[in-house]
Formats: C-alpha cells, structure tokens, sequence
C-alpha cells in the first residue's frame, strides 16, 4: 500500500505520516528533507537558494545524509522552499522520491506533490492542514523547546511567507489532489489527528479512483 500525505508547513503531516508508517510496518520517507539537504548543500557552498545553476549544482552532487538534525533549522527550511521552485531540483529529485514510493510493499511519503506527482495511484491520499495561526504556534513551541526565542509574529509570517511560495510556484505547487481526502488538524491533539487519519485510510472512500 501506497500511502500519500501532502500539506503545508507544520500541519502535522510529518507526525502523521511516521505514526501511519509504524501503524502498517512501512517505511517513511519524509521528502522536504531532500529539499532541506539541497537548500543547505548551496548555503554551505556560498551559493544562493533562489539560483537556479547553484540549487541544480547542489541537487546533483547531493550527499549529506538526511539524519543531520541541521536539515530541521528554520534556515534549511526557508533554503528549501526558495529552491524547491526551481523545475530542475524537482527533476533531480524525482527517481529517489519515486523509486521510494514504488518499492515493493508499499510506503508512506510526505511532502507537497506526493499525491500529485510522486505517486498520483497512491492507494492513500491525505491532505494534512491546519490553520495558519495553529500551525504557527506549533512551530513557536517546538523552536521553544529547542531553545530558541523567536517571536510569535516572525514565526507566523514566516509560514505564510513558505505557504505562498509553496503554492504559487508553477513547478508541482502545493496543491490537494483531486482523490485525496483533507484532513484539517486545527482543533486536534497530536494523538486525535493520528487517529482521525489511521480511519481515514481504513475507510479508504478514494481507493474507487484506484480500482
Ligand atoms: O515539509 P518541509 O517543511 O520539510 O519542506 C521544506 C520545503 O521543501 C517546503 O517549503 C517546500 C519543499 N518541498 C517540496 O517542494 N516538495 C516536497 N515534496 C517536500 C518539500
């Protein structure tokens, strides 16, 4: 079983997409870590994000490992979202993310495109949302915990600033798919949501655009 999960920034897809992942005995592969590899690879190289030659350079001599807890900075995160628009980084990365997707057995993916490109005949699509306010104070919290002191407003501008890049870009946007069912987290606990979407996947009501 294929199992997609797309959404914007901090809406719990992550979350969600491991705990279904342990649920079934899949494996997980969080996709915005290899944009998150490539934004750092160009930052660390002196390069700019928003170049596409220096985001392509990165994209193709990609090696760091997708473990390195640097790729969950605020910075590899606003590097990905600026190099993520580029058509040839998505080109670069599409086989791993599709190969990922087709190993036998199925997986779980997330991202912004799975339903969309990686896997359109994902037997599981779920559109993972949240507004942007909760979403925001979740990040606030989590860089909180983390140690960091960053203000409430700057957190929030900063997703909205990621939402409109994410969804305006012409190059796979960040877009529900068609078959895919939503699933708005705003006003649930960690634990609800992974229960609401593990119900989700059971009740399957998209896997008549499979059949
Ligand atoms: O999910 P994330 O915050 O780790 O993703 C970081 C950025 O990577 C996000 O702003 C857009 C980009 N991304 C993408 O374009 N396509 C994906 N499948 C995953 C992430």
């Amino acid at each position: 079983m294929i199992i997609a999960v797309d959404g914007p920034a901090a809406s719990g897809k992550g979350t969600i997409a491991k705990a279904l992942a342990r649920h079934y005995g899949l494996p997980h592969l969080d996709t915005g870590l290899l944009y998150r590899a490539v934004g750092i690879a160009v930052l660390e190289a002196g390069g700019d994000p928003a170049s596409p030659d220096d985001a392509l350079e990165a994209a193709h001599h990609l090696s760091s490992a997708l473990d390195d807890p640097g790729l969950k900075s605020e910075a590899a995160g606003k590097a990905a979202s600026l190099v993520s628009a580029h058509p040839g980084v998505r080109a670069a990365l599409l086989d791993r993310q599709k190969h990922f997707a087709n190993q036998p057995g199925g997986a779980v993916l997330d991202g912004r495109d799975i339903g969309t490109v990686i896997a359109p005949h994902a037997d599981a699509k779920l559109f993972v949302t949240a507004s942007a306010d909760v979403r925001a104070q979740r990040r606030h919290d989590e860089l909180g915990r983390m140690g960091l002191d960053i203000h409430y407003d700057a957190v929030l501008n900063d997703i909205r600033a990621r939402d409109e890049r994410d969804s305006a870009r012409s190059a796979a946007p960040l877009r529900m798919a068609d078959d895919a069912v939503l699933l708005d987290t705003s006003a649930l606990s960690i634990d609800a949501a992974i229960a609401a979407a593990i119900a989700l996947v059971e009740d399957r009501p998209f896997s008549a655009a499979n059949d």
